[in-house]
Protein backbone atom coordinates (compact mmCIF):
# COMPACT_ATOMS: atom_id res chain seq x y z
CA UNK A 1 0.00 0.00 0.00
CA UNK A 2 1.09 3.48 -0.79
CA UNK A 3 2.02 5.57 2.07
CA UNK A 4 2.40 9.46 0.54
CA UNK A 5 -0.50 11.62 -0.32
CA UNK A 6 -2.09 10.34 -3.42
CA UNK A 7 -2.47 12.39 -6.55
CA UNK A 8 0.81 14.32 -6.11
CA UNK A 9 2.29 14.83 -9.96
CA UNK A 10 5.46 16.24 -9.79
CA UNK A 11 7.64 16.81 -13.35
CA UNK A 12 8.86 13.13 -13.85
CA UNK A 13 5.34 11.60 -13.04
CA UNK A 14 3.89 14.60 -15.23
CA UNK A 15 5.78 13.65 -17.94
CA UNK A 16 5.19 9.58 -17.83
CA UNK A 17 1.58 10.53 -17.08
CA UNK A 18 1.14 12.37 -20.67
CA UNK A 19 4.07 9.49 -22.32
CA UNK A 20 2.15 6.36 -20.95
CA UNK A 21 -1.74 7.31 -19.98
CA UNK A 22 -2.33 9.83 -22.41
CA UNK A 23 0.19 8.46 -25.70
CA UNK A 24 1.43 11.41 -26.10
CA UNK A 25 -1.96 12.88 -27.08
CA UNK A 26 -2.43 16.39 -26.39
CA UNK A 27 -6.33 15.83 -27.54
CA UNK A 28 -9.11 15.53 -24.95
CA UNK A 29 -9.77 11.73 -25.79
CA UNK A 30 -6.23 10.28 -26.62
CA UNK A 31 -5.19 7.50 -24.28
CA UNK A 32 -6.79 4.34 -22.13
CA UNK A 33 -9.35 6.58 -20.93
CA UNK A 34 -10.69 7.57 -24.53
CA UNK A 35 -13.78 5.98 -24.38
CA UNK A 36 -14.56 7.68 -20.70
CA UNK A 37 -13.64 11.14 -22.33
CA UNK A 38 -15.31 10.49 -25.47
CA UNK A 39 -18.67 9.99 -23.70
CA UNK A 40 -17.87 13.18 -21.30
CA UNK A 41 -17.58 15.02 -25.08
CA UNK A 42 -20.86 14.02 -25.73
CA UNK A 43 -22.85 15.03 -22.52
CA UNK A 44 -20.86 18.73 -22.23
CA UNK A 45 -23.53 20.71 -23.29
CA UNK A 46 -22.49 22.42 -27.08
CA UNK A 47 -23.07 25.85 -26.25
CA UNK A 48 -21.70 27.59 -22.79
CA UNK A 49 -21.86 30.61 -24.41
CA UNK A 50 -22.08 33.29 -21.13
CA UNK A 51 -21.61 30.35 -18.33
CA UNK A 52 -18.62 30.08 -15.67
CA UNK A 53 -16.71 26.98 -16.02
CA UNK A 54 -14.29 25.19 -13.77
CA UNK A 55 -11.82 22.87 -14.81
CA UNK A 56 -10.66 21.11 -11.93
CA UNK A 57 -7.44 19.22 -11.61
CA UNK A 58 -6.94 20.59 -14.57
CA UNK A 59 -3.79 18.69 -15.83
CA UNK A 60 -2.53 19.84 -18.91
CA UNK A 61 -6.02 22.09 -19.49
CA UNK A 62 -7.25 19.58 -22.52
CA UNK A 63 -10.71 20.52 -20.61
CA UNK A 64 -10.75 23.80 -20.44
CA UNK A 65 -9.91 24.56 -23.47
CA UNK A 66 -12.96 22.54 -24.46
CA UNK A 67 -15.00 24.32 -22.32
CA UNK A 68 -12.95 27.84 -23.91
CA UNK A 69 -14.20 26.23 -27.24
CA UNK A 70 -17.89 25.99 -26.75
CA UNK A 71 -17.80 29.25 -25.63
CA UNK A 72 -18.16 29.54 -22.12
CA UNK A 73 -17.60 33.62 -20.58
CA UNK A 74 -14.82 32.50 -17.99
CA UNK A 75 -13.05 29.10 -17.37
CA UNK A 76 -11.27 28.39 -14.47
CA UNK A 77 -8.60 25.80 -14.32
CA UNK A 78 -6.93 24.91 -11.10
CA UNK A 79 -4.77 22.68 -9.60
CA UNK A 80 -2.09 22.02 -7.31
CA UNK A 81 0.56 21.32 -9.66
CA UNK A 82 2.91 23.85 -10.56
CA UNK A 83 4.26 21.35 -13.33
CA UNK A 84 0.79 20.65 -14.51
CA UNK A 85 -0.14 24.37 -14.79
CA UNK A 86 3.14 24.88 -16.68
CA UNK A 87 1.70 22.69 -19.24
CA UNK A 88 -1.87 24.20 -19.29
CA UNK A 89 0.03 27.82 -19.69
CA UNK A 90 1.23 26.95 -22.84
CA UNK A 91 -1.50 25.15 -23.98
CA UNK A 92 -3.32 28.95 -23.35
CA UNK A 93 -0.86 30.88 -24.96
CA UNK A 94 -0.91 28.51 -28.22
CA UNK A 95 -4.47 28.61 -28.32
CA UNK A 96 -5.20 32.06 -27.27
CA UNK A 97 -6.90 30.60 -24.92
CA UNK A 98 -7.81 34.65 -23.50
CA UNK A 99 -10.55 33.75 -21.26
CA UNK A 100 -9.25 31.57 -19.38
CA UNK A 101 -7.92 31.54 -16.13
CA UNK A 102 -5.32 29.05 -14.34
CA UNK A 103 -5.28 29.35 -10.31
CA UNK A 104 -2.79 27.29 -7.93
CA UNK A 105 -4.92 25.09 -5.00
CA UNK A 106 -6.31 22.52 -3.56
CA UNK A 107 -9.89 21.56 -4.52
CA UNK A 108 -11.03 21.08 -0.94
CA UNK A 109 -10.79 24.30 -0.41
CA UNK A 110 -11.85 26.44 -3.62
CA UNK A 111 -10.67 29.87 -3.16
CA UNK A 112 -14.27 30.56 -5.39
CA UNK A 113 -17.66 32.34 -3.98
CA UNK A 114 -20.61 30.55 -3.02
CA UNK A 115 -22.63 29.97 -6.35
CA UNK A 116 -20.57 31.83 -8.47
CA UNK A 117 -19.89 28.60 -11.17
CA UNK A 118 -22.56 27.01 -13.71
CA UNK A 119 -20.58 24.07 -14.87
CA UNK A 120 -18.01 22.09 -12.67
CA UNK A 121 -15.93 19.45 -14.98
CA UNK A 122 -13.47 16.72 -12.64
CA UNK A 123 -11.75 14.92 -15.19
CA UNK A 124 -9.75 11.99 -13.53
CA UNK A 125 -9.43 13.60 -10.32
CA UNK A 126 -11.67 12.78 -8.17
CA UNK A 127 -9.86 9.65 -7.23
CA UNK A 128 -7.09 10.65 -4.36
CA UNK A 129 -9.20 11.55 -1.81
CA UNK A 130 -9.61 8.90 1.02
CA UNK A 131 -12.67 10.89 2.04
CA UNK A 132 -14.42 13.15 -0.79
CA UNK A 133 -16.99 14.65 1.18
CA UNK A 134 -15.09 18.37 1.71
CA UNK A 135 -14.25 17.96 -1.88
CA UNK A 136 -17.86 17.27 -3.27
CA UNK A 137 -19.19 19.59 -0.46
CA UNK A 138 -16.68 22.60 -1.96
CA UNK A 139 -18.36 21.91 -5.69
CA UNK A 140 -21.84 21.83 -4.23
CA UNK A 141 -20.96 25.17 -2.84
CA UNK A 142 -19.70 26.81 -5.55
CA UNK A 143 -22.11 25.06 -8.06
CA UNK A 144 -24.90 28.21 -8.86
CA UNK A 145 -27.96 26.59 -8.23
CA UNK A 146 -29.07 25.77 -11.59
CA UNK A 147 -25.44 24.33 -12.54
CA UNK A 148 -23.96 21.04 -13.21
CA UNK A 149 -21.19 19.07 -12.23
CA UNK A 150 -19.51 16.31 -15.02
CA UNK A 151 -17.38 13.65 -13.44
CA UNK A 152 -14.97 10.96 -15.05
CA UNK A 153 -12.85 8.86 -12.62
CA UNK A 154 -11.61 5.44 -11.62
CA UNK A 155 -14.10 3.42 -9.67
CA UNK A 156 -11.96 0.68 -7.45
CA UNK A 157 -14.08 -1.87 -5.98
CA UNK A 158 -13.29 -5.22 -4.39
CA UNK A 159 -14.95 -8.36 -4.41
CA UNK A 160 -16.58 -9.64 -1.98
CA UNK A 161 -18.45 -5.69 -1.07
CA UNK A 162 -18.54 -6.22 2.03
CA UNK A 163 -14.36 -6.06 1.97
CA UNK A 164 -14.53 -2.37 -0.33
CA UNK A 165 -16.30 -0.81 2.49
CA UNK A 166 -13.83 -3.10 4.77
CA UNK A 167 -10.80 -0.80 2.27
CA UNK A 168 -12.40 2.23 1.50
CA UNK A 169 -9.90 5.04 1.71
CA UNK A 170 -7.02 3.00 1.07
CA UNK A 171 -4.56 3.66 -1.65
CA UNK A 172 -4.20 1.08 -3.94
CA UNK A 173 -1.26 1.04 -6.54
CA UNK A 174 -2.52 0.78 -9.93
CA UNK A 175 -0.18 -0.13 -13.18
CA UNK A 176 -1.08 2.21 -16.21
CA UNK A 177 -0.02 0.76 -19.73
CA UNK A 178 -0.95 1.91 -23.35
CA UNK A 179 0.07 -0.20 -25.74
CA UNK A 180 3.39 -1.45 -25.49
CA UNK A 181 4.46 1.88 -23.62
CA UNK A 182 6.48 1.69 -19.93
CA UNK A 183 3.96 1.19 -16.85
CA UNK A 184 3.35 4.16 -14.93
CA UNK A 185 2.09 3.43 -11.13
CA UNK A 186 -0.88 5.58 -9.85
CA UNK A 187 -2.31 5.66 -6.56
CA UNK A 188 -5.81 5.31 -6.20
CA UNK A 189 -8.25 5.42 -3.22
CA UNK A 190 -10.65 2.41 -3.18
CA UNK A 191 -13.90 4.21 -3.62
CA UNK A 192 -17.06 2.36 -4.33
CA UNK A 193 -19.67 3.33 -6.42
CA UNK A 194 -22.04 3.58 -3.69
CA UNK A 195 -19.22 6.21 -1.90
CA UNK A 196 -19.87 8.38 -5.03
CA UNK A 197 -23.65 8.16 -4.69
CA UNK A 198 -23.76 8.61 -1.09
CA UNK A 199 -21.33 11.68 -1.18
CA UNK A 200 -23.66 13.23 -3.76
CA UNK A 201 -26.50 13.03 -2.30
CA UNK A 202 -25.02 14.34 1.34
CA UNK A 203 -23.84 17.51 -0.60
CA UNK A 204 -27.59 17.90 -2.33
CA UNK A 205 -26.72 16.64 -5.60
CA UNK A 206 -29.10 14.90 -7.52
CA UNK A 207 -27.86 12.15 -10.35
CA UNK A 208 -28.82 12.79 -13.79
CA UNK A 209 -26.90 10.18 -15.81
CA UNK A 210 -24.56 7.58 -14.65
CA UNK A 211 -22.70 5.41 -17.39
CA UNK A 212 -19.83 2.76 -16.70
CA UNK A 213 -17.09 0.95 -18.80
CA UNK A 214 -14.60 -2.06 -18.61
CA UNK A 215 -10.99 -0.67 -18.00
CA UNK A 216 -8.89 -1.05 -20.60
CA UNK A 217 -5.02 -0.76 -19.67
CA UNK A 218 -5.10 -0.78 -15.99
CA UNK A 219 -3.72 -3.64 -13.47
CA UNK A 220 -3.58 -3.38 -9.67
CA UNK A 221 -0.18 -3.38 -9.04
CA UNK A 222 1.79 -6.79 -7.59
CA UNK A 223 2.16 -5.49 -4.31
CA UNK A 224 -1.23 -4.99 -3.28
CA UNK A 225 -2.58 -7.68 -1.12
CA UNK A 226 -6.06 -7.61 -1.98
CA UNK A 227 -5.05 -7.65 -6.31
CA UNK A 228 -6.86 -10.96 -6.78
CA UNK A 229 -9.94 -9.25 -5.66
CA UNK A 230 -9.89 -5.74 -7.08
CA UNK A 231 -12.30 -5.46 -9.77
CA UNK A 232 -11.61 -1.37 -11.64
CA UNK A 233 -14.32 -0.04 -14.07
C1 LIG B 1 -4.88 12.26 -13.73
S1 LIG B 1 -4.59 13.98 -13.81
C2 LIG B 1 -5.97 14.49 -14.81
C3 LIG B 1 -5.73 15.80 -15.52
C4 LIG B 1 -6.91 16.32 -16.37
N1 LIG B 1 -8.09 16.57 -15.58
C5 LIG B 1 -7.24 15.38 -17.50
O1 LIG B 1 -8.29 14.71 -17.47
O2 LIG B 1 -6.44 15.30 -18.45
C6 LIG B 1 -5.08 14.47 -12.16
C7 LIG B 1 -4.84 15.92 -11.84
O3 LIG B 1 -5.45 16.25 -10.58
C8 LIG B 1 -4.57 17.13 -9.87
N2 LIG B 1 -4.89 17.06 -8.43
C9 LIG B 1 -4.80 15.96 -7.62
N3 LIG B 1 -5.18 16.28 -6.38
C10 LIG B 1 -5.51 17.60 -6.39
C11 LIG B 1 -6.00 18.50 -5.40
N4 LIG B 1 -6.21 18.12 -4.13
N5 LIG B 1 -6.25 19.79 -5.77
C12 LIG B 1 -6.03 20.21 -7.05
N6 LIG B 1 -5.56 19.39 -8.03
C13 LIG B 1 -5.31 18.10 -7.71
C14 LIG B 1 -3.19 16.62 -10.22
O4 LIG B 1 -2.18 17.57 -9.98
C15 LIG B 1 -3.37 16.28 -11.71
O5 LIG B 1 -3.08 17.37 -12.54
Amino acid sequence: MTQQVAGFYGSEKVNRYYNVVKGGSTEETGGIDARVLECLLGELPMSLEGLQALDLGCGDGRWSEVLHKRGAGKVIALDRSVEMLARASRRKKEHRLDRLLLLRGDMQELPLQDASVHIVLASFCLMYFPDLNPTIGEIARVLAPDGSLFVATNLVEVDPPALTHQLKGKVVPINARLNEKKIIELDNVIQPRSLYFDVFRIAGLSIRSFVQFEPEGLTVAVRCPWRSNLRLF
